[in-house]
């Protein structure tokens, strides 16, 4: 089966790209390394890695026509700067809008998407909401071994 995993290189899409290849799978990653680590993948025959942003539409969609994927598992996401509006919104807002339109064209089975909602985040003094007005953040929607 192959699947592409956006994020791969981080700790919810490498355990994924692991017990993927495990089983035979032909898993292709998209990272531009935002939090992933490079240490979080081994190469491997059936591994294709890309470092690149989600939010690269050309990118994404040259991705999807020549990998083909089957199922997508949509695990990148922006957070690491509270105050990086643009990032994290050329990501999780514009990057997911380019994933779920070339998968919708390429016909994949089923796109899994662990959501990103951070209404607050922890500091010294405790959690606070963000003042931003529009934030995804950090929430889990569902990975569910034997899903695919
Ligand atoms: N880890 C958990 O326990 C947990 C729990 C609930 C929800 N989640 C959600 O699951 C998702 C993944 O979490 P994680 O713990 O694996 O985070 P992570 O930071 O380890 O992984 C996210 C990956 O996305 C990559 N990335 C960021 N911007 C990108 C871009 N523009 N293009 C391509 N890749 C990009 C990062 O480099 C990183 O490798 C997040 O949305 C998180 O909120 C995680």
């Amino acid at each position: 089966m192959k699947v592409l995993i956006t994020g791969g290189a981080g700790f919810i899409g490498s355990h994924l790209t692991d017990r993927l290849l495990a089983r035979g799978d032909d898993v292709l990653v998209i990272d531009n390394y935002a939090t992933g680590r490079h240490d979080n993948l081994t190469p491997q025959a059936h591994l294709t890695i890309v470092e690149g942003t989600i939010a690269d539409q050309d990118l994404v969609n040259n991705l999807f026509d020549n990998f083909k994927p089957e199922y997508v598992v949509h695990a990148a996401a922006s957070y690491k700067d509270p105050e990086n509006w643009a990032e994290d919104s050329r990501t999780n807002a514009l990057g997911t809008a380019n994933i779920v339109q070339a998968s919708e064209k390429a016909n994949v089975k089923r796109v899994f998407f662990f959501f990103n909602f951070s209404g607050f985040f922890l500091t010294r003094d405790g959690f606070r909401f963000l003042s931003q007005p529009l934030r995804f953040g950090r929430r889990f929607c569902g990975w569910f071994p034997g899903s695919f």
